[in-house]
């Protein structure tokens, strides 16, 4: 196996309580992070102290309470500003996650500048929450949703990006940083200089891309960027959508009621500045200051000494794979981040799943809501073992060993 930098993962376990327990009576491997992360103890604490003594509604409060609630929401929204390095804190909308992200800047944002006959690219290799917002807005604007090609290793084909923008208008890119079928790193910096050039705007998807490394916004110079909070080891039901100050804007709202509102009478309704346009109905309080507490706790690390571990692990991961007869990766671009997707011959992967779970082995099985590169593979699921920087060389060897043993039962 692969050498692994010095990174003290065994130390950083001890602030994770939900690793140290036993399933089927074999210590858990948890490997299903691109699904969701685990939850460090100092995000768990801060629900339940807002809980046993901050709960409140925010802004809108004449007592103590509602002061401390609002403190620590809006609080939250300047580490998330600080943390992705966004101009102004009122760029950082709260969402449901980064599928609510997207729908947002579909719905609020791409009938502003595409029409008939208009394109948006995504990358074959997308999630489907980064497919299908842009075809139900496109279908009411005669526009088209078109796939970026990915090649048989599983990169994007960047001559054929570079052709779509001289056979088409295209008005949006929407592609991810990192693949949660695949694992590719896609080279989105690249992709945004030639949509600029183009004259296209550009979202990224970076829910993937938060559990391994900070997105910088003003260093990516996209013109959106999306994520979800529980991939970052902070709550579910929290995601951000950072966007730039002029074109959030010049956006109308995507949802009504609450706190969007700046006055209501049946002659006209006027909207809240940002951040408050985007953020109809009492939010996810509780789970905002937990994301916020999520930001904290990585802070305290060193994101690339933590990277360096990862992807050790993915190289351990991926040698063993390659040994394997019988067992095809899927998705072996040049540059991965955290995830082994795999078939093996002759078995349908939810078998493999349930097998690897008897021994205490967490993967996710399935399409992982991508069925086109899916199709584009010829495999309708996969295996897919996905690394965070809590895991362990001994969580690879379990793997191997799980997968061993699943074969002399397949
Ligand atoms: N998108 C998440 C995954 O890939 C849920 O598992």
């Amino acid at each position: 196996m692969s050498p692994i930098k010095h990174f003290d993962a065994e130390l950083i376990r001890a602030d994770f309580p939900i690793l140290h327990q036993q399933i089927h009576g074999q210590p858990l491997v948890y490997l299903d992070n691109a699904a969701t992360t685990q939850k460090p103890q100092s995000v768990i604490d801060a629900l339940v102290h807002y809980y046993s003594f901050d709960n409140a509604n925010v802004h809108r409060g004449a007592h103590t309470l509602a002061d401390r609630a609002t403190a620590s929401f809006e609080g939250a929204r300047v580490k998330i500003q600080q943390f992705i390095n966004a101009p102004h804190s009122h760029e950082v909308i709260w969402t449901r996650g980064t599928t609510e992200s997207i729908n947002l800047v579909a719905h609020s944002f791409l009938p502003r500048i595409a029409g008939k006959g208009d394109v948006v690219l995504v990358s074959a290799m997308e999630h489907h929450s980064n497919i299908v917002p842009w075809q139900l807005v496109a279908a009411t604007l005669g526009a088209q949703v078109l796939p970026i090609p990915v090649t048989d290793a599983g990169d994007i084909d960047l001559i054929a990006y570079d052709k779509l923008f001289e056979q088409h208008q295209v008005k949006m890119v929407s592609v991810t940083w990192v693949s949660n079928a695949l694992g590719t790193v896609n080279p989105i910096e690249a992709m945004t200089v030639t949509a600029h050039k183009a004259g296209a705007y550009v979202m990224i998807d970076a829910a993937q891309a938060v559990g391994h490394w900070t997105p910088d916004v003003q260093a990516l110079d996209a013109d959106f960027v999306a994520f979800s909070g529980h991939k970052m080891f902070a709550p579910t039901g929290v995601g951000v959508l950072w966007g730039r100050e002029a074109l959030l804007n010049a956006m109308p709202p995507f949802l009504g009621g609450g706190e969007m509102i700046e006055t209501v009478s049946f002659a006209g309704t006027t909207f809240n500045q940002l951040p408050f346009k985007f953020e109809a109905g009492t939010p996810n309080i509780a789970d905002v200051i937990g994301l916020g507490a999520a930001v904290d706790y990585l802070n305290q690390f060193d994101r690339q000494a933590m990277r360096d571990h990862e992807d050790g692990l993915l190289a351990a991961a991926h040698d063993w794979a390659k040994q394997q007869s019988g067992l095809r990766i899927i998705g072996e671009a040049g540059a991965k981040s955290g995830v082994l997707s795999f078939v093996l011959d002759g078995a349908h992967a939810s078998d493999v799943g349930m097998l690897l779970d008897q021994q205490g082995v967490a993967v996710r099985t399935g399409n992982h809501c991508a069925q086109p590169i899916m199709a584009q593979f010829g495999v309708t699921g996969t295996v897919r073992a996905s690394f965070s920087f809590y895991n362990t060389l001994d969580d690879v060897a379990r793997l191997a060993a799980a997968v061993d043993k699943a074969r002399t039962f397949l």
